[in-house]
């Protein structure tokens, strides 16, 4: 594919409704979501499990981009072919998630900060010739009673800001990914808060370390209320409120969003971002770049299995499908079971 600015790479993963598959779990994830499925985490099961994926037919028209961990970029299909061969295959870009995970704030236990600035740049150089367009770092922000704090959350979009600016200089494209967890028992209004804080601080860093914004993508999580809240935000108010958010802190200039899942089950993920998109009234392409919420159903139906792959593949296809038409506010729950 002949992209060669930032620009046009970063619009290419977003458009007509195209989004991301995030596939790019560390082992130790990995070898979670191998364990609800009874599989054991090896080297070989989990190049038969992605190479399930990225053969799906649905990859094509509805995923631009696909989030790599450091093995998968470097492995090979069981006949030989490059993965990455057969994500350029489907009409999508291979990217590679760059960050190192999280340590604990040292003022604050609780709080974490993401590692793995030293060395970036000599990494950017090597997953770049290997053909990585774009790359992930993650920043997560807990909330808690006397939790994030201003100084986390600063320290964080900081890091981000030093990442994104070491990945730009190597031809590739940022998605910036400041996750809000949605763990603990809090309401949508203090999600609403902490994540402003959050998308404020972001965009202050980026252009206090002028990285081109036109070539960057923002992964944000929805504003939500917490997973063990009383009461239960509904459908609309999660995207009158991420959209509030989201309007007020990112800049119109930004090429695409594309939201993480964070926990939501697979139809609420896409529900979410249909609803925002049928709201509509921003310039950015609001679209997806799920986990769990692209892959869950097709880990179940594959169960480590060579039977299974055709319903495996079958069941990404359709979360790939049905998430296109989100992203396009073209969804309805009706579709769900065509
Ligand atoms: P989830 O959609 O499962 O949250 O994963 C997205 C991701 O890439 C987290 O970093």
């Amino acid at each position: 594919m002949s992209l060669n600015s930032l620009e046009e790479i970063a619009q290419f993963i977003v458009a007509e409704g195209k989004g991301i598959l995030a596939a790019d779990e560390s082992n130790p994830t990995c070898g979670k979501r191998f364990d609800s499925i009874g599989v054991e985490s090896t080297e070989e099961n989990r190049r038969d499990y992605r190479e399930m994926l990225f053969r799906s037919l649905g990859m094509k028209n509805n995923i631009g981009g696909v989030i790599l961990f450091d093995e998968t970029i470097r492995q090979r299909a069981k006949d030989g072919t490059p993965l990455i061969e057969l994500i350029n295959n489907q009409g999508a870009l291979p990217g590679i998630k760059v960050d190192k995970g999280l340590e604990p704030l040292q003022e604050s236990p609780e709080e974490s900060l993401t590692q793995g600035l030293e060395g970036l740049d000599e990494r950017c150089r090597e997953y770049e010739k290997i053909g990585a367009r774009f790359a992930k770092w993650r920043a997560v922000i807990r909330i808690g009673e006397s939790i994030p704090s201003q100084s986390c959350i600063d320290k964080n979009m900081q890091a981000l800001a030093d990442y994104a600016k070491i990945v730009q200089k190597n031809k590739m494209v940022p998605i910036v990914e400041p996750e809000v967890l949605m763990d603990g028992d809090h309401s949508i209004e203090r999600c609403f808060e902490v994540s402003r804080s959050t998308l404020s601080s972001l965009f202050n860093c980026l252009d206090k370390n002028s990285i081109n914004i036109k070539g960057t993508l923002l992964k944000p999580s929805m504003v939500t209320s917490g997973s063990k809240a009383g009461i239960k935000a509904d459908i609309d108010e999660v995207a009158e409120l991420t959209l509030k958010c989201l309007k007020e802190n990112v800049p119109n200039n930004l090429p695409g969003i594309t939201f993480l899942s964070g926990g939501q089950s697979d139809v609420e993920a896409t529900a979410h971002l249909d609803a925002m998109n049928k709201i509509g009234g921003f310039e950015w392409k609001l679209s997806f770049s799920y986990g769990r919420a692209l892959q869950q159903p097709a880990l179940k139906a594959w169960l480590g299995k060579e039977e299974n792959i055709k319903d495996a593949q079958r069941a990404l296809s359709h979360r790939a499908l049905m998430n296109r038409k989100a992203a396009q506010g073209l969804w309805d729950l009706s579709l769900e079971s065509n």
